[in-house]
């Protein structure tokens, strides 16, 4: 799986150094090349003869100590397939999000125009530290991955969110970077996302538990797989490629309309609003009677109406059902009209809504069904999209 793929590991000065020794045995064993660059503080922590046996290279840690005419941070950048940082110190992610290049790792990072990805550690509250997250979402923003940290005891004495996520979860972040093909490269891609939120006074509004994850993932996913991405969304997200934000089931019909003409693929994976109220109060509405009455009017089939007005796109909806999953699905696409229906079972607490994770069933138009096994949104996205984009 990767076979001669160039991993450039970064590792700064935190506790969790240690952990990456096996983390470079494992990229060694699936056949990889491995690279590694220490910051001085991350000697502290793990001996450069440790990694120079395990990756069975050089440890590259001076910038004023190059071996050809090319500067270090330039030819680490070239010869690397994918940048992964880990442990990244606070300290560390401060400075690739503002851009500061005064030692040779943070100086590679600035250089690096490929993937990377981040896997943060430290003491809780620095964690939770406001331009620490600030940080983060700047390296998201210009789609830079990162891997939170998890809940435990933190080698500091503290018990909190901190410490350095498994060594799985990096393996597989970096497997999966790596074997990301261009699939989508050259295509424009539609992805709505979130619970469109329909306004009943200044005050209230009606919507649903949709977070919009599922639809970032497939964002995110699409534009690693080289694709031009459009993100319509209810929700505040920073990414690498065009957002726009939407509230109501009429704005979110609006700016996908917009973008339909140029679009590849469409993909629906907002949960838009069936009804909302027939009269929007412009003022608050008062308490009074024991019991009121909300008269509500349909709202625009948004995917309905695109497959009627399909040209060539490939138009992928969603359906979140509570029963019947599969029966409910088969008649959703057969109405719809869609090329493909990804069916979501939002009973279950631990997929669909809110939650990191999903488990979903893939319906084509002539009712074919594949089973998507539970798994990260982000894995579920890429085998979404790998699946449409090959059928
Ligand atoms: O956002 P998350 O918290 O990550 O959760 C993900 C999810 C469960 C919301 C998502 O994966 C999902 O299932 N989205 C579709 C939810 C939904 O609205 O299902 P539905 O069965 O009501 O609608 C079917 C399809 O028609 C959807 O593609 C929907 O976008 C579309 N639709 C629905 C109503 C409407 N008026 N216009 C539409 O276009």
């Amino acid at each position: 799986m990767m076979q001669n793929k160039h991993i450039l590991i970064g590792i700064t000065g935190g506790i969790a150094a240690y952990k990456i020794c096996s983390l470079i045995r494992d990229f060694k064993k699936s056949g990889a090349e491995v690279k590694v660059i220490v910051t001085p503080n991350a000697l502290n922590f793990v001996t450069k003869l440790t990694l120079q046996n395990l990756s069975q290279n050089e440890v590259y840690e001076g910038e004023f100590t190059p071996q050809n005419w090319k500067p270090e941070h330039i030819s680490l950048s070239d010869w690397a397939d994918i940048m992964l940082i880990a442990p990244a110190t606070a300290n560390t992610i401060g400075k690739i999000a503002q851009g500061i290049a005064d030692n040779l790792l943070t100086s590679v990072a600035c250089a690096f125009s490929k993937k990377m990805i981040v896997a943060p550690a430290m003491n809780c509250n620095m964690w939770q530290n406001e331009s620490v997250q600030k940080n983060l979402k700047t390296l998201q923003a210009r789609g830079i991955e990162y891997l939170p940290p998890e809940e435990g005891f933190l080698a500091c004495g503290y018990v909190g969110k901190g410490r350095l996520c498994s060594l799985e979860k990096i393996f597989n972040a970096v497997d999966e970077a790596l074997n990301y093909s261009e699939t989508l490269k050259g295509e424009k891609v539609v992805i709505t996302a979130g619970g469109t939120i329909e306004e009943i006074d200044p005050v209230r509004y009606i919507s649903n538990y949709s977070s919009g994850k599922m639809g970032l993932a497939l964002a995110k996913s699409a534009h690693d797989m080289g694709a031009e991405v459009v993100l319509i969304t209810t929700k505040d997200v920073e990414c690498p490629f065009r957002i726009i934000k939407v509230k109501s089931a009429l704005e979110m019909e609006e700016a996908v309309k917009d973008e339909f003409d140029t679009a590849d693929y469409i993909i629906m994976a907002a949960a838009v609003a069936d009804y909302k109220v027939k009269e929007y109060s412009q003022q608050k509405i008062k308490k009074g009677e024991d019991t009121i009455t909300l008269e509500l009017v349909k709202n625009p089939d948004i995917l309905a109406e695109l497959c009627q007005n399909k040209t060539s796109q490939i138009i992928v909806g969603f359906c979140a059902e509570s029963e019947n999953l599969i029966e409910n699905a088969k008649a959703k696409i057969l109405k719809k009209g869609c090329d493909f229906l990804v069916a979501n079972d939002i009973s279950r607490k631990d997929i669909g809504f809110n939650s990191d994770e999903n488990e979903v069933t893939i319906l084509d138009k002539n009712i074919n069904i594949t089973k998507l096994e539970k798994a990260s949104k982000s894995v579920i996205a890429r085998k979404i999209l790998e699946w449409i984009s090959t059928k």
